[in-house]
């Protein structure tokens, strides 16, 4: 599950939280609080992890970073357009989150992720960074 990065895997952990945290939630009434909670981690998530993802990848020499950034950026927009319908008061479904968490984890995480880490192997890409929450704390 490793890409070759401690960084990026403890990033890489908040998505399997995420999935673990969503999964009690799944057609459970009244639990729209903690549904909610989850997508605000996965808002750290995109804003933190893609941003240092990228520089690692151009840092390394990973041909494809710019075909992998415009993958991020998509993911990036699904969460933010998820966001803006809680903000204007629409239900967040849990199965519609865990689903695409799901998709991430599989397609994304465990296939284009994958890609960068012979690159990130040869030791000059490690990301510098630490993961925080949007207040800048620490996990
Ligand atoms: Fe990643
Ligand atoms: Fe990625």
């Amino acid at each position: 599950m490793s890409v070759g990065s401690s960084t990026l895997d403890t990033h890489h952990q908040m998505i399997f939280d995420c999935l673990n945290a969503l999964h009690p939630l799944l057609n459970q009434p009244g639990r729209d609080e903690d549904v909610r909670a989850v997508l605000a981690k996965l808002e750290d998530f995109v804003l933190v992890h893609f941003s240092e993802e990228e520089q690692a990848m151009k840092k390394a020499g990973y041909p494809h970073w710019k075909a992998h950034k415009e993958l991020h950026d998509r993911m990036y927009e699904k969460v933010f357009n998820l966001k803006a319908d809680v903000e204007h008061g629409r239900a967040l479904d849990a199965v519609h989150l865990f689903e695409m968490v799901n998709d991430w984890l599989v397609q994304h995480i465990m296939g284009e992720d994958k890609k960068y880490m012979p690159f990130l192997a040869n030791g000059q890409a490690a990301p510098s960074g630490v993961w925080k929450r949007g207040n800048g704390r620490e996990f």
